[in-house]
């Protein structure tokens, strides 16, 4: 089935990604309907975008209007019911294959036939997602990166059974919200967290090996290797529980001891200690 020309884009779940990415939605020019469980979860995500286009106003990046405009083109429901009229829907909530497939199946019956379904999953298989829909060749995953609005990158990722006009669509669609997207297939942990998640599985080792302050680490990273953040800064902003939740999933596929979260960061998320949003991972937020 051919793709549909996308005017209209669904976001299911409005977190620190799914905000993300309606944020680049609206700024893009698309009507975008994004989806929280709750009408105050709703607010935050979009309180989160006003933000971040104000500043974008203030630093002259963006005008008054054009932020008024992109704001007025975000609704917000609590009813998956309403993504109806959407010709492309990207989930992006909780990571976890139940509540997913759960999702799916719903979607396949509120959506149009040829309305193309994308997952924002990171470290699940995408097309054991799309088992859920009957159309399974709708069903491609758009892989972002945290924080979404920054980060030019955008996994296109095709299933086992995804279609051309699907994937042509999601990374058409990627390249219209400003990012630089590349097409992989749904292998464990895709490009990126098949490298990334090892490697900062490692790190977090060497903090026990060498007894370095997390700290020192960061400097050591930033410094000597050029990485953008630290890696306990960016394991803070991903989020600690997000990072343990990918290790484990990936070692699950692969079964490569780097790929098993270290024991300290299974017990900082134990202890609540996640990061940014808990307000303290490796370092605290106030
Ligand atoms: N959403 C929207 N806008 C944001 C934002 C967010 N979360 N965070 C910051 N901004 C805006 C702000 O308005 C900010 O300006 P002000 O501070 O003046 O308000 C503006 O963007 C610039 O922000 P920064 O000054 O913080 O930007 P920077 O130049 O320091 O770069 C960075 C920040 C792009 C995050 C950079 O530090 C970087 O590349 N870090 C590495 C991040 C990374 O590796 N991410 C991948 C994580 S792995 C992953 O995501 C995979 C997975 O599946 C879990």
């Amino acid at each position: 089935m051919a793709a549909p020309e996308i005017r209209r884009i669904g976001v299911v779940g409005l977190g620190a990604m799914g905000a993300g990415i309606a944020q680049l939605a609206i700024e893009a020019g698309y009507e975008t309907v994004g989806r929280e469980v709750t009408d105050e979860l709703g607010s935050k995500a979009r309180d989160r975008v006003a933000h971040f286009l104000q500043r974008k106003v203030d630093k002259e990046q963006m005008t008054e209007a054009v932020r008024e405009t992109a704001l007025a083109s975000l609704s917000l429901t609590t009813d998956l019911a309403d993504l109806g009229g959407c010709d492309l829907v990207i989930e992006a909530i909780v990571e976890d294959l139940g509540p997913k497939l759960e999702l799916f199946g719903e979607l396949d019956r509120i959506v149009r036939p040829d309305t193309i379904l994308a997952t924002n999953t990171s470290a699940l298989s995408v097309t054991e997602i799309a088992a859920a829909s009957s159309s399974p060749q709708r069903v491609v995953g758009m892989h972002f990166f945290n924080p979404a609005p920054l980060m030019p990158l955008v996994e296109i990722v095709r299933a086992e059974l995804s279609s051309d006009e699907a994937v042509d669509a999601a990374f058409a669609v990627g390249a219209r919200l400003g990012k630089r997207p590349i097409r992989c297939h749904d292998t464990p942990g895709f490009v990126v967290n098949r490298v990334l998640i090892p490697l900062l599985n490692d790190c977090l080792r060497v903090l026990d090996e060498s007894r370095v302050s997390p700290e020192d680490l960061d400097t050591a990273m930033t410094a000597g290797a050029g990485w953008p953040m630290g890696p306990c800064t960016l394991l803070d902003l991903v989020g600690i529980d997000v990072h343990v939740h990918a290790s484990e999933a990936l070692y699950e596929k692969l079964r490569e001891p780097r790929m098993a979260p270290p024991p300290r960061i299974v017990a900082m998320k134990n202890a609540g200690l996640i990061g940014r949003k808990s307000g303290r991972g490796f370092y605290r937020y106030d």
